[in-house]
C-alpha cells in the first residue's frame, strides 16, 4: 500500500543538514539509497538532489514507522518526518555526516523495481546500460553535479553577455542548409510535399543577417545539428554559445570571450587569467604539430630535415622530418619502442626513427645511414637531454599546403605526454590561434574547400588571389579567422566576416559553386548583403566542451542530460526509429529498399 503525499511539505534537503540543525523537526523526501536492517534498528541512507542523510528507525521508540521501514527497498520513494540528532560517530565522507534523523513517521510514496544497476558513484554498468536507463544514471552524484555546473555556467554566461550589451535572440530551427562542413538533418514539410527544411548546423547566416538588421550585438545559447561521424567531443546535436558584433575589431571579440570565459571558470572554482596567449597557425603547426595544441607541457617539435639529407633516397624520405625529445624515455624497453613505432605508423608515418640520448652519446640504428655526427646534431636540434628519447618521423603521404610529418609528430607528442604523465591536470592554458589559411585541401574530395566556412573574411591584400587558377596560390590565402583552444581542445571558432557582396559571391565561385547554385542556396543572403551591411564578426564556442573541461570530464556525453551514443542513437527513447506508412504518406515520402551494406 502506498501512502499519499497529501499536504506534507519538505523542510530540508538531505545533503544540507549540519550539526547546527540538531534538535530540529524535519521533513525529508527522496529515494532509498541504501538500507541496513539490524533488527531493532533500521538505517536508511536517503538521497535527494543535494546528497544523502542517514535516517534511523528505532523499533522501541517508533514501532509503526519501523515496521513500515521493513518494506523499504532500493529506490523506493519516501517522505520521512523526524528529529535531527548529532551522531555518536560522525561520518566524514558525508556532507550531512555529523547528524542523523530519528524517524517518527514514514510515508512510502512509491515503489521501484530492482534497478539494472545500483545508483552508486562508482558505476560498473556499461555506458549503453547507463544511457538506456538514463533516469537512474542521473540519480548518481556525478551527472547531477555536472548538470548543476552546466546550469551555473550558462547562467553566468547569460549575465555576462547581458552586462556586455548583447541581446539574446533566437534564430530558426526549421530553416535552410548552413554549410559548416557536415551533412544536414532534414525535416520533410507536410504543407509542401517533397520539400525539406534543414536543421541548422549553426546560426551563422542568421546571426550575420541580424547584424545587417542593425541588432549590433547578438548572442544565443543554441542547439546545432550536424550529421557527422561522432567522437568523444562530438554529438549530432550540441549547444553553442554563439555571438556576433557589428563594427568589431578582432581584439573586441577576443575581449568579450575572455571576460565570459574567466567568469565561467570562476563558477567552477578555476582561476583563468586574461588576456589569453595568442599564436599564429603556422607557428602552432611548426612547434606543436596541431591546430589545437595542448600548452600544459613542452615537448615541442623540431624540423630536422636537413640532417637527413644524405640518406633521403635510401630512407625513401619525402617531405619534412620532424623530431621531438621525450623526457626520460631513453630507458624505454624494446617493446615500448616498438609500440611507439606502431602508433606512429598508425598515424600515417612512413619512417619512425629513435635516438637514445645518454651521457655517453647518442645511439640509434640511423648511425649507419647518417653517421654519429648527424645523430648528435639531431639530438641537439631536438633539445634532447641525457635520458631522453628522440623520435623523428616522416609522412607516408604529403598534404598540399601542410607539413604532414609535423601533424603526425604532433599526435605522437600527445600520446607520449600521456604515457610519460607530463600533463598537469590543474593548468588552464587558453590559446587564441590566428592567421589561418582561407582554404584547405580536402584529401577525400581532392579539392580546395573553406578552412572554416565560406563567410570567413579575407586578409585584404589576398582578396585579389580569389580568381587565381592555381590551387597553390589559393591555399596560400590568409583568412581573418581565429580559434580558441583550451588544454588541447578546440573550444570555439570565429572570424571577422566578409561584408561586401561581391567578395562573398567571388568566394562561392572560388569554391566551385556556379552563380546559379550560389543563388539557389544563398540568394537571400547575397541579396541581404547588398542593403548596407556593416563590418561584423563573431565566434561560437562549443558549450558542451566548455562544461566538460570545467567539470574535468573526458567526454561531452557526461555533461549532456540525454546524450546520443557514438552511433547517434538515443537508447532510452529508442531514436531514430521507423515511422508509420500513414505518416510518410502525409509527407509524400516513399522509402526505397535499403541496399545491403
Ligand atoms: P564551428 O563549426 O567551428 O564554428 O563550431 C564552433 C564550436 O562548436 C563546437 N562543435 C561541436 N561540439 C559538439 N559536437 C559537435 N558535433 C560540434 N561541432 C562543433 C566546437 C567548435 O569549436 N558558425 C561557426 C562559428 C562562427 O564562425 O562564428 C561555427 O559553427 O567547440
Amino acid at each position: 500500500m502506498l501512502d499519499s503525499l497529501g499536504t506534507l511539505q519538505r523542510t530540508h534537503y538531505c545533503g544540507n543538514l549540519r550539526a547546527a540543525d540538531a534538535g530540529k523537526e524535519v521533513v525529508l523526501m527522496g529515494w532509498v539509497h541504501r538500507r541496513r536492517d539490524l533488527g531493532n534498528l533500521i538505517f536508511i541512507d536517503l538521497r535527494d538532489r543535494s546528497g544523502l542523510a542517514q535516517i534511523v528507525f528505532n523499533k522501541e521508540q517508533q514501532a509503526a514507522a519501523h515496521a513500515r521501514a521493513e518494506e523499504l527497498r532500493s529506490e523506493f520513494v519516501v517522505a520521512v518526518t523526524g528529529r535531527v540528532v548529532k551522531r555518536q560517530k560522525p561520518n566524514p565522507d558525508l556532507a550531512s555526516g555529523e547528524v542523523e534523523i530519528m524517524a517518527g513517521d514514514l510515508r512510502i510514496l512509491n515503489t521501484a523495481k530492482t534497478p539494472p544497476f545500483m545508483v552508486e558513484d562508482e558505476v560498473t554498468a556499461s555506458e549503453e546500460t547507463r544511457l538506456r536507463y538514463r533516469y537512474l544514471d542521473l540519480r548518481r552524484t556525478r551527472p547531477r553535479q555536472n548538470l548543476a555546473l552546466r546550469h551555473r555556467v550558462i547562467l553566468e554566461i547569460r549575465k555576462a553577455m547581458d552586462e556586455l550589451g548583447f541581446y539574446e535572440i533566437e534564430t530558426p530551427m526549421l530553416t535552410r542548409s548552413t554549410p559548416e562542413g557536415a551533412r544536414d538533418y532534414l525535416v520533410p514539410s507536410r504543407v509542401h510535399p517533397g520539400q525539406f527544411y534543414a536543421l541548422p548546423q549553426s546560426p551563422q547566416i542568421f546571426k550575420q543577417i541580424l547584424m545587417i538588421g542593425g541588432l549590433d550585438r547578438y548572442f544565443q545559447i543554441v542547439k546545432c545539428f550536424r550529421d557527422e561521424d561522432l567522437r568523444a567531443d562530438r554529438q549530432p546535436e550540441f549547444t553553442q554559445l554563439d555571438l556576433e558584433i557589428s563594427f568589431p575589431t578582432q581584439d573586441a571579440i577576443f575581449s568579450v570571450i575572455e571576460q565570459v570565459m574567466v567568469r565561467a571558470c570562476a563558477v567552477a572554482g578555476i582561476t583563468a587569467k586574461a588576456p589569453f596567449r595568442r599564436m599564429a597557425y603556422h607557428d602552432v603547426i611548426r612547434r606543436f604539430g596541431s591546430d589545437k595544441p595542448d600548452l600544459r607541457f613542452g615537448m615541442e617539435l623540431h624540423d630536422v630535415t636537413e640532417h637527413f639529407a644524405p640518406a633521403r633516397e635510401t630512407l625513401r624520405i619525402e617531405g619534412q622530418v620532424q623530431a621531438l625529445a621525450a623526457p626520460g624515455a631513453a630507458a624505454f624497453s624494446r617493446k615500448q619502442l616498438d609500440e611507439i613505432a606502431e602508433k606512429a605508423k598508425g598515424l600515417g608515418a612512413r619512417g619512425v626513427y629513435m635516438l637514445k640520448v645518454t651521457a655517453e652519446g647518442v645511439a640509434s640504428s640511423l648511425e649507419k645511414n647518417l653517421g654519429a655526427d648527424a645523430l648528435r646534431k639531431i639530438a641537439a636540434a631536438a633539445e634532447a637531454k641525457p635520458g631522453d628519447l628522440v623520435v623523428a618521423v616522416t609522412a607516408k603521404e604529403q598534404i598540399p599546403g601542410t607539413d604532414a610529418a609535423a601533424l603526425i609528430a604532433g599526435q605522437l607528442r600527445l600520446l607520449l605526454a600521456e604515457q610519460l604523465k607530463l600533463v598537469p591536470k590543474d593548468r588552464w592554458e587558453f590559446l587564441w590561434i590566428t592567421g589561418f589559411a582561407l582554404f584547405e585541401w580536402n584529401t577525400t574530395e581532392k579539392a580546395v574547400v573553406s578552412a572554416q566556412h565560406p563567410f570567413t573574411g579575407i586578409v585584404e591584400e589576398d582578396v585579389s588571389k580569389l580568381e587565381d587558377a592555381s590551387d597553390e596560390v589559393r591555399l596560400s590565402m590568409r583568412s581573418k579567422g581565429y580559434d580558441l583552444v583550451l588544454n588541447g581542445v578546440e573550444l570555439g571558432s570565429g572570424s571577422i566576416r566578409i561584408h561586401q557582396q561581391d567578395v562573398q559571391a567571388r568566394v562561392f565561385r572560388a569554391l566551385g559553386l556556379s552563380d546559379a547554385t550560389a543563388r539557389n542556396r544563398f540568394g537571400f543572403f547575397l541579396d541581404a548583403l547588398t542593403y548596407g551591411t556593416p563590418p561584423h564578426g563573431g565566434i561560437a564556442l562549443g558549450l558542451d566542451r566548455v562544461v566538460a573541461l570545467l567539470a574535468g570530464e573526458k567526454s561531452i556525453r557526461e555533461v549532456i542530460a540525454f546524450p546520443k551514443t557514438a552511433k547517434a542513437q538515443d537508447l532510452m527513447a529508442d531514436a531514430p526509429s521507423n515511422v508509420d506508412t500513414d505518416q510518410l504518406d502525409l509527407l509524400g515520402i516513399q522509402l526505397k529498399p535499403l541496399e545491403e551494406k
